[in-house]
């Protein structure tokens, strides 16, 4: 329930000739302590309009508001602070929960609109990153808050599956590369012909003439290139399957850029349709001075196309494709100059639908403070860190739980979903710090204690082995569910929030309060009593193991019923 517009309703009445609803209801406040209230209402907002002082105001105020749900309402300072009437409003909340379940929160904003989500795009023959990890767990769970608030997210792998990397991956190959090693481990052997081509290149530049030429081979169709390159693109997709599959993400779409290729020759033709290509020392650009952006590099001197005339062919594509609402990318922060150029290119091209175009950065995952870089080999390979982090939680249930029915099958879904959390509950544009001891922890603000703490609410449920009834009065009067109620009744605006911001981050904070005021709660008081608030208070447990349910779902971390 919006008990804020009660409120605001209520004073609104009182003050009709000098602030309307919508003003009232923005000058509301949340006292930082409970002991102020739940409500507040800045009264000084009045003292022009009416010539008084804010604190004669408020105690006019004060005394003159009143309303079934409003317990007292007392005057601090200049500030009217209102106490809601915590039975009634905590009957209201938990009946609203009890009939809605998992759909409490859901809205339609989005109007069934498309929203394509460009998302994870690792690049063949290289592993995934903790920068892929970022985009594809983000991704996923934007996909989920956008579908909460009523659009139909896609998601989109842009796989980098194209570019003159590959031309040195198939010398490489030719000159070093055994089969069998890239069937056995292929992410590995084919980075390793990587490394290998470059430092080799290094003493004979013959080499990159080469891989040139191979590339060249490839963009014209030769049998040969287009069969190695196939098969890399196979066995890599096959490694990168592997970790979605432990992560529990799907695609609706594994167009990469490879899939552009037909698609290049039109774009080139638009922009030169529309005039703005120029020659700059062979190459072909678009001068984008005006914008104050680097020019963007549309073809090289030898024909070749780039990163960003791919990335137009696809913003097009999606556009004539999805005819969406919304378009975004989940991609590194250090990209986000070359996503300014792609939307500059196109509102050149006169496409007003570039404006719906987001760029959805994040910052990076760093070790002990330093960046982690493909490039000197230090890669943390992500299946590995999956791995060790679901034996972590093993090690964490044999203390705590040694009988636990299906142990592996929890703890995959408790070492996963930590490491999942833990990217999620940072603001995406922070960089932070990867420790993986910590991330799965069972206590702390961490996945696996907002995991844990549902886990508990369905024991209290299971232990207490009672229907729970709806049909009566649930209204409960104490200070600790009282704070649980307010959380719950916030995660409508919570998610409102998240798909706002386009920031996961406030869903998985938001879980774990739940979960700190219902600890504290749970800590305070005997839930399984037999008296006559008993039901009341199984309703409230039921209500708050929902809705961590249905958090942790949006965030796509698993929620075990036991563990
Ligand atoms: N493959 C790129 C990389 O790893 C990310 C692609 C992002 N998506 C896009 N449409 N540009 O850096």
């Amino acid at each position: 329930m919006d008990y804020k517009k009660i409120v605001a309703e209520e004073i609104q009445k009182l003050v009709a000739e000098h602030l309307t609803y919508d003003q009232v209801y923005q000058l509301l406040e949340v006292p930082k302590y409970t002991e102020h209230g739940d409500v507040a209402f800045p009264a000084f907002a009045l003292a022009k309009a009416l010539r008084k002082a804010p604190q004669a105001i408020a105690g006019e105020l004060a005394e003159q508001l009143a309303h079934a749900y409003i317990e007292k309402v007392e005057p601090i300072g200049p500030y009217v602070n209102v106490f809601l009437n915590k039975k009634a409003v905590t009957d209201t909340v938990l009946h609203e929960i009890a009939a809605e379940q998992g759909e409490f929160g859901t809205a339609n904003i989005g109007l069934g609109g498309n929203v394509p989500i460009d998302m994870s795009s690792p690049n063949i023959a290289k592993p995934i990153s903790m920068g892929h990890l970022r985009s594809t767990v983000i991704g996923n769970a934007l996909a989920n808050i956008m579908k909460k608030v009523g659009y139909n997210p896609i998601k989109i792998n842009h796989l980098g599956d194209w570019g003159t990397q590959f031309g040195k991956l198939i010398v490489a190959y030719k000159l070093w590369g055994s089969e069998e090693k890239v069937k056995a481990e292929p992410i590995n052997e084919l980075l390793t012909l990587y490394v290998r081509f470059h430092a080799e290149a290094e003493e004979n530049d013959e080499l990159n003439d080469e891989a040139r030429a191979w590339f060249k081979k490839l963009e014209d169709g030769d049998e040969e290139a287009l069969h190695l390159w196939t098969w890399f693109r196979s066995e890599s997709l096959q490694e990168f399957m592997k970790i979605y599959d432990m992560l529990g993400i799907t695609f609706d779409s594994f167009n990469g850029e490879a899939f552009y290729n037909d698609k290049m020759d039109e774009v080139v033709e638009l922009l030169d349709n529309a005039g703005i290509l120029t020659q700059d020392r062979g190459a072909t650009i678009v001068d984008l001075e005006k914008y104050n952006l680097n020019p963007a590099l549309i073809k090289k001197s030898d024909g070749a196309t780039l990163y960003i005339t791919r990335d137009l062919a696809a913003a097009i594509y999606r556009k004539r494709t999805y005819d969406f609402s919304m378009s975004l990318y989940v991609v590194g922060n250090e990209q986000s100059n070359h996503f300014k150029q792609l939307k500059a290119v196109l509102k050149e091209l006169g496409y007003d639908w570039a404006e719906d175009m987001h760029h959805v950065p994040f910052g990076l995952i760093t070790q002990g403070g330093k960046k982690l870089s493909t490039r000197q080999g230090k890669v943390i390979l992500l299946e590995e860190v999956l791995n060790e982090a679901t034996d972590l939680s093993l090690k964490q249930i044999n203390e705590k739980n040694p009988t636990l029915e299906n142990k592996e099958e929890v703890a995959k879904a408790v070492g996963v979903g930590a490491v999942v959390f833990h990217d999620l509950k940072n603001d995406r544009l922070n960089n932070f710090d990867f420790d993986l001891e910590e991330v799965v922890q069972f206590e702390g603000e961490t996945g696996p204690y907002v995991q844990y703490t549902n886990a508990r609410g369905l024991s209290i449920l299971r232990k207490a082995d009672a229907e729970l009834e709806t049909a009566y009065d649930l209204g409960l009067d104490d200070a600790y569910a009282w704070e649980v109620v307010k959380l719950l009744n916030n995660f409508p605006e919570i998610i409102l929030q998240a798909y706002e911001k386009f920031e996961p981050s406030v869903v998985a904070k938001y879980t774990i309060q739940l979960s700190q005021a219902f600890n504290k709660y749970y800590g305070n008081t005997k839930v399984l009593v037999e008296d006559d608030q008993r039901n009341a208070r199984l309703v409230l447990v039921k209500a708050v193991t929902t809705i961590l349910q249905e958090g942790l779902r949006l965030l796509g971390v698993q929620s075990p019923e036991k563990m």
